[in-house]
């Protein structure tokens, strides 16, 4: 990891939820569930649905206009826009594409990323990379989802842990001495098997999914996933963490993606950071993959747990695998 200095900063955070919330209880009458045994395992108490009407760029545009509002851009001065989804309103084109046309950002370049819960790290590394080459310089970086459209309602080991949202920062040139001090970001394609979801590619085109319908929604192998979240997120921490000069000590505020309770305590544990400095809300919104981390800034950022000095750390795993990180004096 090579030193790195302030080329961009965070100048406008967003989100935005459906309405919608499907708690444990709901789930109960879905599949041979329990509350006791959702909370105890994962955290979570509640989750929101998109309603069938909305596609991922609508609520991807709730959350963008209200990081443009903060930042004080209008849609016209992106130069890019960078969406970090599994869960796209179509193969293709882009969601970032949709996205442009409702935002009506007629300027910007637009793609998306997928890196799955690492969606949203991946988009700010390649955004402050971006602006570090001079060649942009307004970048709407989105992580969103709609998960409840590819997972398998009667599946209770997977049904149970993810929820709908999004999630959006503007990110400009640094001014000061303050914004992105640096971002780490890695994956691990020999483990692409355990969390994934197979249909609806090359693989397994349409035409397939009379025989193997199965392949067709998240499939996850639980216990393998929660051993490597825990490993790469706390290596990603760790080394961003060290490489960069400082100690957990100086960590503000930890955000890490809200996969959920017991893999985020065991990153706590792992890093001996203080539990007051690490966010959580998966207990209200489940696993929102690459929103979640966008989301959980917005609302600390909100409610006055970022200000000015903040050092805060972001760190994330998906399928892939992917991990990553990034840190940001604020
Ligand atoms: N309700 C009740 N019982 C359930 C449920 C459910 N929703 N789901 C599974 N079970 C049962 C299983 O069938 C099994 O029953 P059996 O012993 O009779 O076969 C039993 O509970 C134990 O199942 P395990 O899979 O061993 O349960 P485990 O303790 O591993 O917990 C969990 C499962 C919560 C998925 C866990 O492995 C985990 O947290 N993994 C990490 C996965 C994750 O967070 N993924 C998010 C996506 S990746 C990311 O964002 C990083």
């Amino acid at each position: 990891m090579s030193s790195h200095k302030y080329f961009s900063e965070i100048t406008g955070i967003g989100a935005c939820v459906p309405e919608k919330v499907l708690t444990n209880h709901d789930l109960a009458k879905m599949v041979d569930t329990s509350d006791e045994w959702i909370q105890s395992r994962t955290g979570i108490k509640e989750r929101r649905i998109a309603e069938a009407d909305e596609v991922t760029s609508d609520i991807a545009f709730k959350a963008a206009r209200i990081a443009l509002e903060k930042a004080g851009l209008s849609p016209e001065e992106l130069d890019l826009i960078i969406v970090g989804t599994v869960t796209p309103d179509m193969s293709f084109p882009a969601t970032a594409c949709f996205l442009q046309d409702k935002l009506g950002a007629k300027n910007a370049a637009a793609f998306d990323i997928s890196a799955a819960c690492t969606g949203f790290i991946y988009g700010l590394s390649i955004a402050d990379g971006m602006i570090a080459s001079g060649k942009f310089k307004n970048i709407l970086v989105v992580g969103v989802e709609i998960l409840s459209r590819i997972v398998n309602w009667k599946d209770r080991s997977t049904c149970v842990i993810f929820g709908d949202g999004a999630g959006a920062t503007v990110v400009q040139p640094a001014k000061g001495n303050r914004g992105i001090l640096n971002t780490y970001i890695k994956s691990n394609g020999k483990l692409h098997h355990l969390l994934n979801m197979e249909g609806g590619g090359t693989m397994y085109p349409a035409e397939k999914v009379k025989e193997h319908p199965e392949k067709f929604y998240i499939q996850m192998g639980g216990k393998e996933v929660f051993r490597h979240a825990v490993s790469c997120m706390g290596e990603a921490a760790t080394k961003i963490i060290k490489e960069n000069g400082f100690t957990v000590e100086e960590i503000s505020l930890m955000i890490p993606h809200q996969a959920n309770i017991r893999i985020i305590d065991a990153i706590t544990k792992r890093l001996s950071i203080p539990e007051d400095r690490v966010y959580i809300n998966v207990d209200r919104f489940g696993n929102t993959s690459s929103a979640s981390i966008p989301i959980a800034l917005y609302e600390a950022y909100e409610n006055g747990l970022i200000t000015k000095d903040s050092l805060v750390l972001l760190v994330s795993f998906g399928g892939g695998f992917t991990w990553g990180s990034v840190l940001i004096r604020f």
